[in-house]
């Protein structure tokens, strides 16, 4: 029987009930696999990742992130599989992310899920990477719905977006330059901290006093909805530079503290500035800074003086993962989105405004 034919069919069946979706996630260094029965019940999630490898580089290294990739990509979706109880044929679709991310890395993860999909008859979904993270928030949260503003901030992208619709979304601000988390890694390399620098940040940041500097920059603090990291990354360089010049003992916790406190504040103050302007009063924060608890506190705080319910993914969920990716495919699947065969990975991307 055709392709086609199949995937047709595998349709027609899941009219009826929810469908198991395999969410496979491989943009950057992190190798995941996760089964999702439904819109939130994760039956198995399974990571490799390669931090340990990466962190002698100092960050990512794109052709050696591609390359154990595809080494660990079956082991990984065979893991997943047995601890969610289940065989390859109780699959109904393949859920991969196609963009934005590293090339080489994207298409590990793409050729795997084409090949898979293709052999068991069902569908095939790309799922762009910014729009799984925001999926994340329906994970742990049963019962949330769109509309929502969902600030999402990672490694590549900081942006807030007004998720109108499980398919339709609005960027309404974000980074003029850097992302939020770059620019943690960046200053965390400069007070010599290991990659990757948000987490280290967090912790280092725990022994300081987040008031000794205002690295705060007026461009962050205006009304527009856009924002930007290099005032404040050029600001602590400058602190750091001027400090050993007239050898002037600095106490790094307090740096990393301020630089924190400067970044949270930021990226709280301009989404909920979006939340208003759109009218909107539900929150939610999305992608591997959105596991910052600095952050995750200003929320809880401005939730209560302003009124606006505050949603957040599980820890786990933060992060780049692949019950995400199937969470995202499960809401493309119910408006009757799959994707062909022949779509391609893409290292850059905006996401569409419609799916
Ligand atoms: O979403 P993600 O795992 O990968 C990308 O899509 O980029 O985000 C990785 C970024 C890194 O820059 C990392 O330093 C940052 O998220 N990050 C954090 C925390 N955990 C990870 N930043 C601040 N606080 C954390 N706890
Ligand atoms: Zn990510």
């Amino acid at each position: 029987m055709l392709y086609s034919t199949r995937v047709h069919q595998k349709l027609e069946a899941l009219r009826d009930r929810d469908p198991i979706i395999l969410g496979i996630e491989t943009s950057c260094d992190d190798t995941s696999v996760a089964v999702l029965r439904g819109e939130n019940e994760v039956l198995s999630m399974c990571t490799n990742s390669q931090i340990e490898i990466h962190r002698e580089f100092g960050g990512v290294v794109p052709e050696i992130a591609s390359r154990n990739h595809v080494k660990n990509i079956a082991p990984v979706a065979r893991a997943a599989i047995e601890q969610a109880g289940i065989t390859l044929e109780d699959l109904d679709a393949v859920a991969v992310t196609c963009a934005p991310g590293l090339l080489g890395a994207l298409l590990a993860g793409l050729n795997f899920a084409k090949g898979l999909a293709f052999s068991l008859g069902i569908p095939y979904i790309g799922v762009n990477h910014i729009c799984g993270h925001i999926n994340a928030n329906f994970i742990t949260n049963p019962g949330l719905k769109p509309p929502f503003v969902c600030l999402v901030a990672s490694g590549g992208h900081s942006q807030v977006v007004h998720v109108k619709d499980y398919d339709t979304y609005e960027i309404l601000g974000g980074t003029c330059d850097d992302a939020a988390g770059e620019a943690l890694d960046k200053i965390a390399r400069q007070l010599g901290l290991p990659y990757p620098g948000g987490p280290e940040i967090e912790k280092f940041a725990e022994d300081g006093n987040e008031k000794a500097y205002n690295f705060k920059s007026q461009f962050n603090t205006n009304k527009q909805p856009n924002f930007s990291f290099s005032g404040i990354k050029t600001a602590v360089v400058n602190m750091l530079q001027q400090a050993k010049r007239t050898e002037k003992e600095i106490h790094y916790p307090d740096v990393a503290a301020s630089f924190q406190r400067a970044v949270m504040e930021t990226l709280a103050y301009k989404t909920v500035l979006c939340a208003h302007s759109a009218d909107v009063k539900t929150i939610a924060i999305a992608g591997g800074v959105s596991a910052n608890l600095k952050l995750r506190s200003l929320f809880e705080g401005l939730s209560k003086k302003y009124g606006f319910e505050f949603v957040r993914p599980e820890l786990q969920y933060c992060a780049d993962n692949g019950a995400m990716i199937a969470c995202a495919a499960y809401h493309m699947l119910k408006k009757g989105i799959t994707s062909s065969l022949d779509l391609d990975a893409k290292a850059s991307g905006e996401m569409p405004k419609h799916l």
